[in-house]
């Protein structure tokens, strides 16, 4: 059996798409395992979206080297964001990759290539292993020598992992692309150069992908795409309010969340789906701020303005009153000053955020960005994302003082080292409870107890 591990880094449509050919590949019979040493295919799907992502991509692709020389028949691959615009030089600087696939390449010639490997796997795993035993005593002992060892290493590395799996069951999560690509082309941002035009998939096929998702014990579904409110279903012009309906009607025990919507799309019948569909859709928006001042977010060609987007903050605390709110935010954009700087910070003590997702601003070869003027020192950019961290990490301690006394209901994620459950409300934030009884992936009703900085304790009610 060819046994499979993705590395995923980056956003939700990556983790999307590394879900999607796991599926594909377990379909064919393949099985994945959770570490690479005990891959015979190796995919790393990798991310363009800060240069730092880059740079680990590149650091953590050239550590799998040495996975070539003790396993030669072993297949790397390397697909995403950067495969897509530095394919080139990922096959020149890394010999040991076998194919790189860019997110704008046909996936359905992808899909066939893969399905050769595992055929051509099979046969050359089955040659390599079957050396050692084919050798007889006294004949190229050095080669049985390097054989043995290499089989030895092996199965060491994967007995040591089972024992280590034995606890680390997880609750299942899907990740579902329901569109692909963007057209928006903020200024600063390099997707719509990597994942190319905005594409959405039907609901037909959306709600399969989901349904075989559920039977096979997903909990927690995640549609995802880099613009979800901007979904159309091409066959029948269904928007993503009628999509959230067909979905939160689906049979099962499972809860919906999506990611990410862009406040010049978010339309009122979003939330009030959302507010009639409590019992799936979880309570939960994420709603990209990006800049709290209309100057930047003009430079940035996010399109709305910050009234707009109070306004539409309004909307959600209107419909899902006690919703979790959550945000990105750049820092540190070219002609960004300390006046924009504090546009930003007011908004965030005006909306109080459950969490901040907060980066300063990576400069991205073919965005407009890439050409604007920048006279913001490094150390300056810094400051203002500590500033910014600290504060948005006080607002939402005491935010989640709403919970304290409150029956939550919850998703058992996993059981910590620690021997206590980790659990998530809709909202994501993390509940840690003490329960013998394995309830991995089930549903519970937790009384949060007390308030911490990063987790809430409840109990069992
Ligand atoms: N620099 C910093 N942050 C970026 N993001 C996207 N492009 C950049 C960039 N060039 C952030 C945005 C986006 C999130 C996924 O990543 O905040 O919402
Ligand atoms: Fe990038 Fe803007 Fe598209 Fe999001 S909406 S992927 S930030 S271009």
């Amino acid at each position: 059996m060819i046994k499979i591990f993705f590395k995923t880094y980056g956003c939700q449509a990556n983790v999307a798409d590394s879900n999607g050919f796991q599926t594909y590949l377990v379909d064919l019979g393949c099985k994945v395992v959770d570490s690479e040493s005990e891959a015979d295919l190796i995919i790393v799907n990798s991310c363009a979206i800060r240069e730092r992502a880059e740079l680990k991509l590149f650091s953590y692709v050239g550590s799998l080297n040495h996975y070539k020389k003790e396993k030669a028949y072993i297949r790397i691959g390397v697909i995403g964001c950067v495969a897509s615009y530095r394919k080139q030089e990922i096959y020149e600087r890394f010999d040991h990759v076998n194919f790189v696939f860019g997110a704008r390449d046909n996936i359905e010639t992808f899909k066939a290539y893969l399905a050769d490997i595992v055929v051509s796997l099979e046969s050359t795993k089955r040659l390599y292993l079957d050396t050692s035993r084919s050798i007889r005593p006294g004949q190229d002992r050095d080669i049985q020598g390097i054989v043995e060892k290499k089989h030895l290493k092996i199965r060491q590395k994967e007995e040591h992992k089972v024992e280590k799996n034995d606890n680390l069951e997880e609750v299942r999560r899907a990740f579902v692309n329901i569109v692909t690509g963007c057209n928006n082309y903020c200024s600063y941002c390099i997707v719509p150069f990597t994942r190319g035009r905005e594409t959405s998939y039907s609901i037909d096929s959306i709600v399969r992908r989901i349904e075989r998702e559920i039977q096979l014990g997903a909990k927690e579904i995640n549609l995802v795409g880099q613009n979800v409110n901007s979904y159309i279903d091409p066959n029948t012009g269904a928007s993503f309010a009628d999509l959230l309906k067909v979905v939160a009607r689906l049979e099962g025990d499972f809860w919906v969340r999506y990611i990410s919507p862009h406040p010049k799309d978010m339309t009122r019948d979003v939330l009030e789906v959302m507010a009639e569909h409590k019992d799936k859709l979880c309570n939960y928006v994420h709603m990209p701020l990006q800049a709290g001042s209309d100057k930047i977010l003009k430079a940035m060609n996010r399109i709305y303005t910050v009234d707009r987007y109070m306004e539409i903050i309004g909307w959600i605390k209107e419909f899902l009153p006690e919703a979790t709110i959550t945000t990105d935010i750049i820092v540190g954009f070219p002609g960004e000053s300390e006046e924009d700087y504090l546009g930003t910070m007011n908004v965030v003590e005006k909306v109080k955020y459950d969490l901040v997702y907060s980066f300063i601003y990576s400069r991205r070869k073919y965005t407009k960005a890439f050409n604007m003027p920048d006279d913001t020192t490094i150390e300056v950019k810094q400051e203002r994302l500590d500033g910014l961290q600290k504060r948005a990490k006080e607002l939402s301690f005491e935010r989640n003082y709403r919970f304290l006394g409150k029956v939550v209901r919850s998703l058992v994620e996993k059981r910590l080292p620690s021997g206590k459950l980790l659990a998530r409300t809709a909202g994501n934030q993390r509940v840690i409870f003490d329960e013998k009884d394995q309830n991995i992936g089930k549903f519970v009703n937790l009384k949060i107890d007390k308030i911490g900085l990063v987790n809430l304790d409840g109990s069992l009610k």
